[in-house]
């Protein structure tokens, strides 16, 4: 069984972080997407992992390398354009050869254990089987209809859903898939749709299986996802402090990285403050990951995502459910008359009070 993890991808929808970085390699509580998945591969057995990059190969190569960290063997398959999920498999034939595999998006977090289903994948050798979960909102995602125990109609954002089963982003299949996306043509949107080509192997008379997961699962394609899972995974966390605290009170589960300073600040928990940050005179409120080498300063900080090397100084109102980029810098404009001072990339988006 080897592993395929999808990393290429547009992130239209994390503009504009996504214009200089991969979405993929965004944290949740200070640990790249990706990593998540390669260690929920790793856990359930799997030794040899394909990742498909696209135009942010470089980024994604020099954060993973060659896997051995996760004790796995990472091989990187180039897809020339994001063309759709199924594009993606295809482009992988070469590297997937004869095997089975568990396919899995790389920007997705996903709380269940995947070894009792890979395990049954391996044994009961369905062509497919695909993981589903109850949601409130299935006009939004692509949904299954089941029929005795098996998957009979897949359609992508229904608005008449068949059911509340919403596709997940971890699907298993045997070689029979790659037949099936050759079959297939491209959808409105011009991508090789996997809905398609599932729908395919089940109108081919091949066996596709339901599994209905039960915790929790994350997309964390747009921002609301990505705080979310952010608060998730903040809550999972044992608590730790490594890093130097003065004159300041941390209450409930936070870690503070080796060579990170708190000092004259409050920080209340699920947090976590990265490597070589400084927080001084602030507060730093439940569910945010503070990213390495980040100062915070005179500001409040809640609920958000500060990725590394940023820095806030004596920010007037609360910094709350926010993604901060890479090397950012908010401060207090001392200009006069009173004004806003702003530099943002394209399609940045800043909510003033
Ligand atoms: P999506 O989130 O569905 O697509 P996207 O990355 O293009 O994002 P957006 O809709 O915001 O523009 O992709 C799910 C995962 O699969 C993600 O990790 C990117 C990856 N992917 C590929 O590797 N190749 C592809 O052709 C596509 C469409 C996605």
């Amino acid at each position: 069984m080897k592993g395929l993890i999808l990393s290429g991808g547009r992130g239209t929808r994390l503009r504009p972080i996504t214009y200089t970085s991969a979405k993929q390699l965004v944290p949740v509580a200070n640990k790249p997407i990706l990593f998540y998945g390669i260690e929920a591969l790793a856990a359930s057995g799997i030794r040899e992992i394909g990742i498909v990059v696209g135009d942010t190969k470089r980024e994604i190569m020099d954060a993973v390398g060659d896997g051995a960290r996760f004790g796995v063997r990472v091989t990187y398959i180039e897809q020339e354009a994001p063309l759709g999920l199924a594009h993606a498999v295809l482009v992988s034939e070469p590297y997937l050869g004869a095997d089975p595999f568990v396919m899995y998006l790389g920007d997705n977090l996903i709380r269940e254990k995947l070894a009792p289903l890979v395990q049954r994948f391996g044994e009961e050798k369905p062509n497919a089987q695909i993981l589903l979960a109850h949601v409130p909102n299935p006009q939004q995602f692509g949904v299954a209809e089941l029929a005795d125990g098996k998957v009979v109609r897949l359609v992508e954002k229904p608005s008449q859903p068949p059911s509340d089963l919403a596709l997940v982003g971890v699907y298993m299949f045997d070689r029979t898939v790659f037949e099936a996306v050759k079959a297939i043509k491209p959808s409105a949107r011009g991508e090789l749709e996997i809905t398609d080509a599932i729908q395919r192997l089940i109108d081919t008379g091949r066996t596709v299986r339901p599994h209905v997961i039960e915790g929790w699962w994350k997309d964390t394609g747009k921002l609301e996802d990505l705080l979310e899972a952010n608060r998730i995974i903040l809550d999972t966390l044992e608590p730790r402090l490594e890093g130097e605290i003065e004159a300041s009170e941390i209450h409930g589960k936070v870690i503070v990285e080796a060579g990170a300073k708190i000092v004259r600040s409050v920080v209340r928990g699920p947090a976590i403050i990265g490597k070589g940050a400084t927080i001084e005179n602030a507060y730093i409120g439940p569910f945010t990951a503070v990213g390495d080498q980040v100062v915070i300063r005179g500001s409040e900080v809640e609920h958000s995502i500060i990725l590394e090397g940023s820095s806030i100084s004596d920010v007037g109102g609360r910094i709350e459910s926010s993604l901060v980029g890479r090397n950012v810098v908010i401060y207090r404009s001392e200009s006069k008359p009173k004004s806003y001072n702003l530099m943002l990339g394209d399609r940045s988006q800043v909510g003033l009070v």
